[in-house]
């Protein structure tokens, strides 16, 4: 077959196949089991030797969708509980489709002014909905690891600067270690961008006041005090309780002791969108720089995160490379967003957040966060009323943290208990739960974070729990 050229023509007609297997695939959604075993072995035909010639557009096309519609992890659909992912709103799904249709080189205005002013809007509309000054700069990232490291990155930037080194220049040679403190909630991606930025992984210091991690804010001032300038992780929230750091405390402090206050809300600045679960995020718009994800919370597709910056002249500065301009203005029209962020050539990675911004509004996703979190109230009143589950922690968003009790199993038994029907709940594929460690113990976490959760996957994730649990235990 060969050179694409000669099948120039089967273009649309190889999106027409996508499309048509689209309807049948996402109405079967619902029904199917986030992992269907009896495929799996066709993960194995993606397998081969490098195509000398190739097979073709439509049999290569076809192939992949007769593999992918069966062997992938269902996980859009509505009963994928495990970590936090969200699922895909019909708009969003769209919208991610028109990103490849069109396929933009989105970093410069000069390769594409329309995904340039996408991106600019959509950062304007996400600022509105979190409650965030319009003056703060920001930028779109592929998730929150890298949302962290653009952050982080300015924070960098901002404490060399005040010992005098323009960190973009010249490096870290000669600077002392940068004090960063956070509670024990702070997140694996924070520490990795820390990792990336030289700065090392250790150098974070988590000061908690007990077993779940909570911040002690005391030890947090009086820290702060001795350390010169720093930097503080507010983690909103954590990803095993659920729970937040107490942002606006530690904003007092940021501004106390001259502090830079970095938010990591991956999911939890979502929270900011209902005044029933807005206190949680109070103080957000106090931050110095800020993270979160789309492809959690706002339910777009996978790669999809940004970061805001208070003092919009610091991304151009940590993220601006040699010879471009380093300052463009919070409002500029020709902004070059490969100059503001870690990346070079990206994609339009805003038009799906601009699609389902557009499709559903502030409230079709304030009502989102209101649905789930109402879930995992209603998963949290079945774990209370059954004698054979115990819940772990407090249910204050999406997630409920639980475990697998059964009365007269010893104490002893229950990690090795919980952590056998995790893996045996996700072998069943019915639906998707893991295991963590939560304050010393094995425990379920489920989140509910997708667009399609209805009570009723909510009874089946109680159901087949309970059911693995006793056949576990023989009863
Ligand atoms: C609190 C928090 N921060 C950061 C991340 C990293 O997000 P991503 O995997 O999109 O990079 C996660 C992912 O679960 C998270 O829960």
């Amino acid at each position: 077959m060969g050179d694409p050229l000669i099948s120039r023509d089967d273009a649309a007609e190889a999106l027409g196949m996508v499309a048509r297997a689209a309807g049948p695939y996402l109405d079967a959604l619902p029904h199917l089991p986030v992992r269907d075993l009896t495929h799996a072995h066709l993960v194995k035909e993606l397998d081969g030797p490098l195509p000398e010639d190739g097979d073709g557009t439509i049999a290569a096309v076809a192939d992949l969708l007769r593999i992918g519609t069966r062997a992938a992890t269902h996980s859009s659909g509505p009963r994928f509980f495990h970590f936090v992912v969200g699922g895909s709103t019909p708009a969003a799904q769209a919208g991610d489709w028109i990103t490849s249709l069109l396929d933009q080189a989105s970093g410069l205005w000069l390769t594409s002014p329309f995904a340039t002013q996408a991106e600019t809007v959509v950062l304007r509309w996400l600022k509105e909905m979190f409650g965030l000054p319009p003056s703060y700069g920001g930028v779109l990232t592929p998730s929150a690891t890298f949302a962290n490291l653009t952050g982080l990155a300015c924070a960098r930037h901002w404490w060399a600067a005040r010992h005098g080194v323009d960190v973009t220049a010249e490096g870290l040679v000669g600077l002392p270690r940068m004090p960063v403190f956070s509670s024990g909630y702070v997140h694996a991606s924070s520490r990795k961008a820390l990792q990336l930025l030289g700065l090392g992984r250790d150098s974070v210091r988590t000061l908690t006041r007990d077993d779940a991690g909570r911040l002690d804010l005391a030890a947090l001032d009086r820290e702060l005090a001795a350390a010169g300038p720093a930097v503080l992780i507010a983690n909103a929230g954590e990803v095993n309780g659920g729970d937040f750091d107490p942002v606006d405390a530690m904003a007092d402090l940021a501004e106390r002791h001259g502090a830079w206050l970095h938010v990591d809300g991956a999911f939890g600045l979502f929270a900011a969108l209902s005044p029933r679960t807005a206190h949680l995020v109070r103080g957000i718009e106090r931050a110095d720089s800020l993270a979160a994800d789309g492809h959690k919370w706002l339910n777009v597709p996978y790669e999809s995160g940004f970061a805001f910056v208070r003092d919009a002249s610091v991304l151009g500065r940590a993220f601006g490379s040699w010879n471009a301009a380093y300052l463009p203005a919070p409002d500029d029209e020709f902004v070059n967003y490969n100059n503001l962020g870690p990346e070079s050539s990206r994609r339009a990675r805003a038009l799906p957040i601009w699609a389902t911004l557009r499709a559903y509004g502030r409230a079709g996703h304030q009502a989102m966060v209101e649905r789930h979190r109402d879930l995992a109230h209603y998963l949290g009143g079945i774990v209370d009323r059954s004698p054979e589950l115990e819940l772990l922690a407090p249910v204050n968003l999406f997630i409920v943290c639980f475990r697998f009790r059964p009365p007269g199993v010893p104490e002893e038994e229950l990690d090795d208990l919980n952590r056998r029907l995790g893996e045996e709940l996700i072998e069943d594929g019915r639906v998707y739960a893991g295991t963590t460690v939560y304050r010393g113990v094995v425990a379920l976490r489920p989140a509910i974070v997708n667009w399609r959760t209805t009570t009723e996957d909510i009874d089946l994730l109680a159901a087949v729990v309970k059911e693995i649990g006793a056949r576990l235990v023989g009863r």
